[in-house]
């Protein structure tokens, strides 16, 4: 009976040479990924992928009451429940991820800056402003405070991105975008609708 050890090597054809185009395809594989590891940074500092912003640690609890004060310090209006806040311009704004819904509604105005502060008073959900290309994770226990400035005016709607739960998909929050004089888009279209349509 034939034995071997790690010492002696079996017999057999597995150490035969690798064959050119293998060891090309494994070189080409990674020159690829030293490609890949490079633009990390590269996206980094030059590709504008990462958000300008700081993050806190913040208790859940702490969070809501923070909200809560801002929501009764600008609160204009509410739809279907959900109370529309009208921030000052250049203020910190605060948004709530909660299952099912995103609170409050943000009424902003275009071309104005703000601190956007995300969190989640319970599990994670995914902040996702349609039609932008925007993504954000938004944590329990984490404040993500975020420098934004909406470009254009418009009835925008979040969308959460990560499953969360039984009612995930009917989780959708609300942002508007008044123009740079503070009047909603949406509204002076039906004004300029009415006006064509009336003789
Ligand atoms: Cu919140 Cu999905």
């Amino acid at each position: 009976m034939e034995t071997h050890t790690g010492i002696e090597s079996p017999k057999g054809v597995w150490w035969k040479r690798a064959h050119p185009t293998e060891r090309m395809w494994v070189v080409i594989a990674f020159g690829w990924c030293m490609v890949l590891f490079a633009m990390m940074p590269l996206w980094h500092f030059k590709g504008g992928q990462n958000p300008a912003g700081v993050r806190y640690r913040v208790k859940p609890a702490d969070y809501m009451r923070r909200t809560q004060e801002f929501i009764a310090a600008y609160k204009v209006g509410i739809d279907q429940g959900i109370p529309i806040v009208e921030p000052p311009p250049g203020s910190d704004i605060y948004l709530i991820g909660l299952s099912f819904a995103w609170q409050p509604i943000l009424k902003l105005r275009q071309g104005t800056e703000y601190t956007l502060h995300l969190s989640s008073l319970d599990v994670n959900h995914g902040f996702s402003l349609y039609p932008m290309n925007i993504n954000f994770q938004v944590v329990p226990g984490y404040d993500y405070g975020l420098r934004v400035t909406p470009t254009e005016a418009g009835d925008l709607r979040i969308v959460c991105n990560e499953f969360c739960g039984i009612g995930h998909h009917t989780m959708v929050g609300r942002v508007i975008v008044t123009d740079s004089a503070g009047r909603e888009v949406a509204a002076a279209e039906r004004a300029a609708l009415t006006r064509e349509a009336t003789p």
